[in-house]
């Protein structure tokens, strides 16, 4: 009775976490450095926007959003990424409960007959955010994962995919910021994917949820670079609340970019997707108009990554990321210093591995790597980070003495 292809879907990350930890207690105050979700607390006119709309509730919202807060969706792409008579609200955004089931759902969206094998594939780098990977699986695509390493700078390589493969390509997830490796994806980058999806039609679908939170140089959008061109064509951008308004729990993102696959995807929605609710569709306006609490929040994440580098610098292959909030640390076996680190100084992180499929020889490239959050205020990720350091430095034989003590 059940769909097979769901058993293909056993090993997320955050269950294979509490697998390897199981019931080992903290060894010290427990700090969670594994989920990349913000700490820093809602922006503070959020809650009375709820409010302010709550007789929303008791209406049936729109499934693309409210046309309020589709223009101001428009309006912040328009100033963010210099496409103010570019982007039409009605014709090219749609509102979403979370990029993450925008991200899923634009699977069922995509059909291809497929390249010399018959069988259409989707592209996603590897590590990578796990959704990509449902949206494979349970729409009958095979998913075809892109080394994402350091030897190619954390971003899939074009020029690596041969022509079978992109004949076949139905779907290209692109994640930059890269979660989890911090990696931009520069205009000249974008513009090689985007005339790649054009030349062999495929849709190139650009996670840009992380866009806001950056080191030095604001990313570019790959709605920007397609703009370029004239069109947004075979190019669709996800963006969300979650992160750049430190609101995960408000399920408010959206996708942008070509009207052909926004016509279809609030087709979609409107027969089988969760509308974002009136009160939540109001205050998430309000959110995309302010820019004061999106500077504060880049300025809390800047200074965790120098607290990082006071704290690390030099070891663990530390770099500062140019986007997002997480540590991306050569460890040499992540899930053995992922257990270390919570038995001995109650320090959740994530094995790189979870996030990064298995090569064909049953070798894993984030094997060696640990991913760390920066989502707390400075104090506790400079203690977090202390104790981190203090793990994993100190040698073998002399933890195993200090735990005989
Ligand atoms: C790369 C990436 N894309 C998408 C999402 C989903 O975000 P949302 O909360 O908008 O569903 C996340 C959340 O962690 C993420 O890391």
């Amino acid at each position: 009775m059940f769909n097979p292809d769901l058993d293909r879907l056993r090993h997320y990350p955050f269950q294979r976490l509490r697998d390897l930890l199981g019931d080992t207690p903290p060894g010290g105050e427990a700090i969670d450095l594994s989920i990349g979700e913000p700490k820093h607390g809602l922006p503070d006119f959020l809650a009375g926007e709820v409010v302010a709309n709550a007789a929303l509730f008791g209406k049936y919202p729109p499934a693309a959003g409210s046309a309020a807060l589709r223009r101001a969706i428009a309006a912040w792409l328009g100033r963010r990424y210099g496409l103010e008579d570019k982007i039409d609200a009605d014709r090219h955004v749609c509102a979403l409960n979370g990029t993450r089931e925008g991200l899923y759902m634009l699977g069922q969206v995509v059909r291809r007959a497929g390249g010399r094998e018959g069988e259409a594939v989707m592209l996603m780098p590897n590590p990578f955010y796990q959704c990509y990977l449902a949206a494979a699986v349970m729409n009958g695509a095979r998913p075809v994962t892109l080394a994402a390493t350091a030897e190619n700078g954390f971003l899939p390589d074009p020029d690596a995919l041969d022509d079978d493969l992109l004949q076949a390509c139905e779907l290209f997830y692109l994640c930059s910021p890269a979660n989890p490796q911090g990696a931009v994806a520069g205009r000249d980058y974008l513009a090689r994917l985007i005339a790649l999806a054009r030349r062999y039609d495929f849709l190139l679908a650009a996670d840009e949820c992380y866009a806001e939170i950056y080191d030095r140089d604001p990313p570019p959008g790959v709605l920007d670079v397609a703009a370029e061109t004239g069109s947004f064509e075979n190019v669709v951008a996800f963006h969300s609340l979650s992160k750049r308004s430190s609101a995960p729990g408000l399920r408010s993102g959206f996708i942008a970019g070509d009207e052909r696959v926004i016509a279809r995807m609030i087709r979609l929605r409107s027969y089988g997707g969760a509308p974002l609710p009136g009160p939540l569709d109001a205050a998430s306006a309000r959110a995309w108009e302010d820019e004061d609490h999106v500077r504060a929040n880049r300025e809390r994440y800047r200074r965790n990554i120098d607290i990082a580098e006071e704290c690390l610098g030099g070891r663990f292959g530390f770099y500062r990321p140019q986007g997002g909030f997480f540590l991306w640390l050569d460890v040499g076996d992540g899930e053995a210093a992922c257990r270390r680190l919570w038995r001995e100084a109650g320090v959740k992180t994530l094995p790189g591995r979870y996030l990064c499929l298995d090569d064909a020889q049953g070798g894993n490239a984030a094997a060696a790597y640990l991913r760390v959050a920066l989502v707390h205020d400075g104090e506790t990720t400079r203690r977090g980070l202390a104790r981190l350091a203090a793990v994993l430095d100190a040698p073998v034989a002399e933890r195993r003495m200090e735990r005989m003590q």
